[in-house]
């Protein structure tokens, strides 16, 4: 099967063209931005997401940024924000501000064509490690094995492959295995419904969504083998913060004695946490909650919610970490 030809984020000379993901699977909707805060809105609504994207989604903000500022004090200012769009996913800070500690010193020119270069650097290592992922994923999903994943992680979220689905797309895609696939709605913004769907779809594999509260109920009467998981940030110890919802699989997986893997790549690590208790969880708001249960409308004035983006699942309870450079335990070492 040959890859996507229209990547879900692309960054030309003078604007960038993202998929709508919030759009998925009913429309497939390109836009062009040329403007950083049409980018920022763009990450914070979810057109764009996936943690490894949204570090290419923060390099092309510099881009675009640097284009757009007319002196550095401005660009300072708009760069704080593009970092702290979303806290949780790691490479959106990390690669924003690695970039720009390195090229903040240039004029706003010389700033532009080397934000371009990283870019596109980015871009390579990202298909590269996805690519790795998925072949070093393939000894712990034999054929016919039965997977559960959680929300998207496929190549929406990564170029390539992506990370956990990437592994299910790579072993049916490529090697032919044939999985018997679940995924999870994923509550509340149905990332598994609406944008694994469409990708299992492309691949012609044949997957069954489930209610994120079914997973239990699935594993209790035998039906799963494995979970995989893609990462947000991993702390040195093994905890990971992922989707809302992961840390409730690993622990029905736990319980039912069924291997449950996080598929990253290593740079979601974050090698200055010791452990989860350290990272920011972003908390989203109310009526996102409510939209999705109600066809849209608002909430009554009365509705209140408490709507966490993501959770952080304890390392002892993860089997492996599937990463680009093979399969690893925790902890990880603080000297990379
Ligand atoms: O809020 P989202 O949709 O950006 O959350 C995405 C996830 O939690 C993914 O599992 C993670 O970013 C890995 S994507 C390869």
């Amino acid at each position: 099967m040959k890859l996507d030809p229209f990547p879900s984020l692309q960054l030309y000379s003078d604007h960038v063209l993202l998929l709508d993901q919030r759009l998925l699977p009913f429309q497939e909707k390109y836009t062009h931005l040329t403007q950083l805060t049409e980018l920022i809105d763009a990450i914070q609504s979810l057109a764009i997401r996936g943690a490894p994207l949204l570090g290419f989604a923060g390099l092309c903000g510099l881009y675009l940024a640097s284009l757009q500022c007319k002196n550095q004090d401005e660009m300072d200012a708009m760069v704080s924000k593009l970092s702290n769009a979303r806290p949780t996913a790691i490479q959106l800070s990390s690669c924003v501000d690695s970039s720009y500690a390195k090229h903040r010193h240039l004029n706003l020119k010389e700033q532009s064509f080397a934000y371009f270069s990283d870019a596109n650097e980015y871009v390579k290592q990202m298909s590269e490690d996805s690519e790795n992922i998925a072949k070093n994923g393939q000894e712990l999903v034999p054929d016919a094995s039965r997977i559960l994943t959680h929300c998207n992680t496929g190549s929406l979220a990564m170029h390539g492959w992506g990370t956990a689905l990437g592994v299910i797309l790579y072993g049916s895609s490529v090697l032919g295995k044939n999985f018997q696939v679940y995924y999870t709605e994923t509550r509340p913004l149905q990332q598994g419904l609406r944008l694994s769907s469409y990708e299992l779809h492309r691949h012609h594999i044949d997957a069954t969504c489930i209610a994120d509260s079914s997973a239990a109920y699935l594993m209790k009467e035998h039906k799963i083998d494995l979970v995989i998981t893609g990462a947000d940030r991993i702390a040195l110890n093994g905890d990971t913060a992922n989707k809302i919802g992961t840390y409730m699989l690993a622990l029905c997986a736990h319980f039912h004695h069924i291997p449950f893997y996080i598929a990253a790549p290593t740079s979601t690590i974050d090698f200055c946490a010791k452990s989860g208790k350290e990272f920011l969880i972003e908390l989203r708001e109310a009526h996102e909650f409510f939209n999705c249960a109600s066809g849209k409308q608002n909430p009554p004035e009365y509705f209140k919610a408490f709507n966490p983006a993501f959770d952080v699942c304890p390392g002892d309870l993860v089997s492996a970490f599937i990463t680009e450079k093979g399969l690893q335990q925790a902890p990880f070492n603080p000297l990379k």
